[in-house]
């Protein structure tokens, strides 16, 4: 009989062909992500009238994610009660952290401190310093003390920072007008950081991406001293691109400024507006062409994520699927004059892996 010789170098690349076929690929984005950062996603609970997502989707959907955030039932308005501490409504909130807690899934709180969607009687822009900085001692104590051990992760202070070169801070904001300075900015951190020790604490913004932007966070952290004084662990870059900003260049340099200052990053309201924040584009299909551009475009964002998962603990989408999406009905921050279909998340429509999901899941680098 005769004996076939087969070359040591076939066998080896044999066999290393058949152990990669056999590498246990990932079910979940969780389970992809699982050794380098947490996967999240936006909810609702029943808050604003809105479906709770455990009866949008389905519990296996769902388990691509190993982080939750209320879209919006955990805002200031959604909790502050004016009859006292008491009185705050923590029902939504309480239904997720059940549930991510039932599930061993982690909790953002979102969010603490906004210029938006939060009352007055909260506020108390007309009041002055002390009595607006008793009422935020009073609201977060009482607030991030009721989920302590169950939110892992707070927005303590969102969009704080101004959108122009014409002024650091939003100075538009209740809070500003209460205090006459950004000194609340620092007051909200220290509040929380004595409510819950363990909670990890983030100042969270949009265009974060955006030089001028980016550098006037920087200002204000130095300027208040928060890293100095052990009261922030983290940035939050919310993550509203599309398919064209930020460059990969820019996330980069984005991350490597707050990295070099010793702060966590987590992007948490990762979307991808496919308009471009035109609001004149008239509504497009979901073609090939749209549906390729999108993979990619999350390829090269979560390539780049990747290559920096030693700074990044989370990436949070916001939302689950295309079918509840805020991107329907606004553009560029305004909204739309009539809804307009987007396209923004990893689940189409009809909550169906979209080609981005696979390629966001199936990596190989
Ligand atoms: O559902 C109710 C509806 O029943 C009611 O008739 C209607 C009356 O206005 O309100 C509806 O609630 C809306 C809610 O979304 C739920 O759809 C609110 O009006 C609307 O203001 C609210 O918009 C939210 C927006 O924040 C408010 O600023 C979006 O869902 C939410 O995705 C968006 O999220 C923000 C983050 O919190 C902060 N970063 C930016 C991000 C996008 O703007």
């Amino acid at each position: 009989m005769t004996s076939i010789k087969i070359p040591y170098a076939v066998l080896l690349a044999i066999c290393t062909l058949l152990l990669l076929s056999c590498e246990k690929k990932a079910q979940t984005l969780a389970e992809a992500y699982a050794d380098q950062f947490l996967i999240g996603a936006a909810v609702t609970a029943g808050d604003y009238q809105s479906q709770p997502f455990w009866k949008m989707y389905d519990e296996e959907l769902i388990g691509n994610f190993n982080l939750l955030v209320l879209e919006n039932g955990m805002k200031p308005e959604a909790v502050y009660s004016r009859m006292g501490v008491d009185s705050y409504n923590y029902k939504f909130g309480d239904l997720v952290a059940d549930y991510a807690q039932a599930r061993g899934m982690s909790m953002r709180g979102h969010v603490l401190i906004w210029h938006a969607q939060s009352p007055a009687a909260l506020m108390k822009p007309q009041e002055g310093r002390e009595a607006s900085r008793a009422s935020m001692k009073e609201y977060i104590t009482a607030y991030v003390g009721h989920y302590r051990g169950k939110v892992h992760y707070w927005d303590v202070v969102n969009e704080a920072i101004s959108d122009d070169w014409s002024d650091t801070y939003r100075t538009s904001s209740g809070w500003f007008k209460a205090y006459g300075s950004p000194d609340y900015i620092t007051d909200a951190f220290t509040f929380a950081r004595a409510a819950d020790p363990d909670a990890k604490l983030y100042y969270v913004d949009y265009n974060v991406c955006e030089s001028g932007k980016r550098e006037r966070i920087v200002t204000m952290l130095n300027e208040l001293g928060l890293v100095e004084k052990g009261l922030i662990d983290g940035i939050g870059i919310q993550g509203h691109w599309n398919l064209e900003w930020p460059s990969i260049a820019e996330l980069q340099e984005t991350i490597d400024t707050f990295s070099a200052m010793g702060l966590d990053i987590q992007i948490t309201e990762l979307d991808i507006d496919c308009y471009n924040g035109d609001p004149s584009v008239p509504e497009m299909a979901y073609t090939p062409e749209l549906e390729k551009a999108l993979a990619d475009r999350y390829q090269e964002l979560f390539s780049c994520f990747r290559r920096n998962s030693d700074h990044i603990s989370a990436v949070v989408f916001w939302g689950i699927a295309d079918d509840h999406t805020w991107l329907h009905k606004i553009s560029a921050g305004r909204p739309l004059p009539s809804p307009r279909t987007n396209y923004p998340l990893l689940f189409d429509m009809k909550e169906k892996p979209k080609k981005a999901y696979y390629t966001v899941r199936d990596f190989r680098d």
